[in-house]
């Protein structure tokens, strides 16, 4: 049988770099890896969760994960919407692009003779921002950040302006940590409690360090 703090819980992640079309053939994204989504999982699911991974990238199956491929941001958006009422903990983990093109492009953009190429961006909605205004007392939301520099401060900024529980603040500044790594150096921020630095570790270590703590929350 299953044991661990999460069982009959139901985890919805999202992990990996959103990719923005601007036309058939190109696309705008980020050098996320989608590994400390996939960590967060796998820990999760180590902790007896089901588990919903709603991801740009393809890492390979988790048992007891149940994955859902997605592209844009927008796409992100919606599937999390549709995923979120019926969850008991949301971590957002995915590198999520800010901005998309105003206009998607029917055809490849074809060069001019000598000039360069505007491209006209619009905000894409923030996906961590809407769950944390939409969740009930029940329901858990933990994002993640990445920062070069006053890591807390701005941290506890994101925490409040998102109504996040938690907030794993990346310190991406520091060497063989953060993007693509299997390292990571994290800050836990939560309302009401002191900044706990995590120090680097793998990954995954770090995910299960995550997950215990969400588990001991509410
Ligand atoms: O504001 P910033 O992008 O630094 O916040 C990072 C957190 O917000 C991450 O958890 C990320 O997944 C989430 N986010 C989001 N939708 C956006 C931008 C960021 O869910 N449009």
């Amino acid at each position: 049988a299953k044991s661990g703090q999460l069982v009959g819980k139901k985890v919805l992640i999202t992990a990996g770099g959103t990719r923005e079309a601007l036309d058939p053939v190109r696309y705008l994204t980020n050098r996320s890896s989608g590994k400390m989504g996939y960590a967060l999982a796998q820990a999760a699911v180590e902790n007896g969760a089901h588990v919903f991974l709603i991801t740009t990238v393809d890492r390979g199956d988790i048992f007891g994960v149940k994955k859902i491929q997605v592209d844009s941001t927008q796409d992100m958006y919606k599937e999390t919407r549709r995923l979120f009422p019926d969850m008991d903990i949301f971590i957002g983990a995915a590198a999520v692009s800010d901005f998309k093109a105003a206009h998607l492009a029917e055809h490849k953009i074809k060069k001019q003779s000598d000039t360069g190429l505007i491209l006209e961006l619009t905000q894409n909605p923030d996906i961590l921002k809407a769950v944390g205004y939409d969740k009930t007392e029940q329901q858990i939301v933990v994002g993640f950040a990445a920062e070069t520099q006053n890591i807390v401060t701005y941290g506890q900024d994101k925490l409040a302006k998102k109504h996040a529980d938690m907030l794993v603040v990346n310190d991406v500044g520091q060497a063989d940590s953060g993007f693509s790594s299997d390292n990571n150096a994290v800050t836990i921020l939560m309302p009401d409690h002191e900044p706990e630095a995590l120090g680097k570790a793998s990954k995954i270590e770090i995910a299960r360090d995550i997950i215990k703590r969400i588990s001991a929350l509410k």
